[in-house]
């Protein structure tokens, strides 16, 4: 590189603004990012099937999947799960986010189960091409883990909100990842990670 000799200076204010720039305030970035991502390649490899969402809460990422991935035409219907009670910071009320779904589409749908419970799951028993993992604790990140590998459609996608996080010398849900895959015969596909915790990854038959 060539020196000019001008003594440059540190311009914090520029630091500052490229920070501003490329930081996220709307927690739903990444989620958006994910159903944009896919958009393509669901309509491109015609994989159809549910999309289903495990920890729904207020269905702000079901809404937006509904507007971004319904014009695909591959998507019968958009399910939410929660459990629609005080978890944490999390307590949405059933019967105003369906109120509010039904405003937007029939096939628009929430259900409440807890999904600690593996018996619940019989309820769900769907095709599923697009599986949203976000509820928050290990017993029900983990069931819905194993409902999504047994369920998903040939090429289907799996978003897992918090793949990012330790368990000890493990990532939380990378074991489980493994045994499900070899129980239900089937194998996975990297497809992108989305921070600060989230990953994609694709589930083919084998
Ligand atoms: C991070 S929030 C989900 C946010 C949502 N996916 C979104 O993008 O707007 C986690 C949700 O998991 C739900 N949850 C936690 N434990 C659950 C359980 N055992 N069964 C069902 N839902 C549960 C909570 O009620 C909470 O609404």
């Amino acid at each position: 590189m060539i020196s000019n000799n001008k003594k440059k200076k540190i311009n914090l204010q520029k630091i500052k603004k490229n920070i501003s720039n490329l930081d996220v305030s709307y927690s739903h970035e990444r989620k958006i990012r994910f159903l944009l991502d896919i958009r393509g390649y669901i309509l491109v490899n015609k994989i159809r099937g549910n999309y289903i969402e495990f920890g729904s809460f207020l269905s702000e990422m079901q809404i937006a999947s509904f507007l971004i991935l319904n014009k695909t035409n591959f998507i019968i219907n958009f399910f939410g799960v929660d459990l629609f009670k005080k978890f944490n910071n999390f307590n949405s009320n059933y019967i105003g986010v369906k109120k509010t779904l039904e405003k937007i589409s029939k096939k628009l749908k929430i259900l409440k189960l807890d999904l600690s419970i593996k018996k619940n799951f019989k309820k769900i028993n769907i095709p599923i091409n697009i599986s949203v993992i976000d509820c928050n604790e290990k017993v029900s990140l983990i069931n819905s883990l194993e409902h999504s590998i047994k369920n998903i459609v040939n090429g289907g996608i799996i978003y897992i909100d918090d793949y990012f996080i330790l368990d000890k010398k493990n990532l939380l849900l990378r074991p489980f990842i493994n045994k499900f895959l070899k129980k239900y015969k089937k194998k996975a596909e990297f497809f992108k990670t989305y921070p600060p915790f989230g990953i994609a990854v694709i589930i083919l038959n084998k």
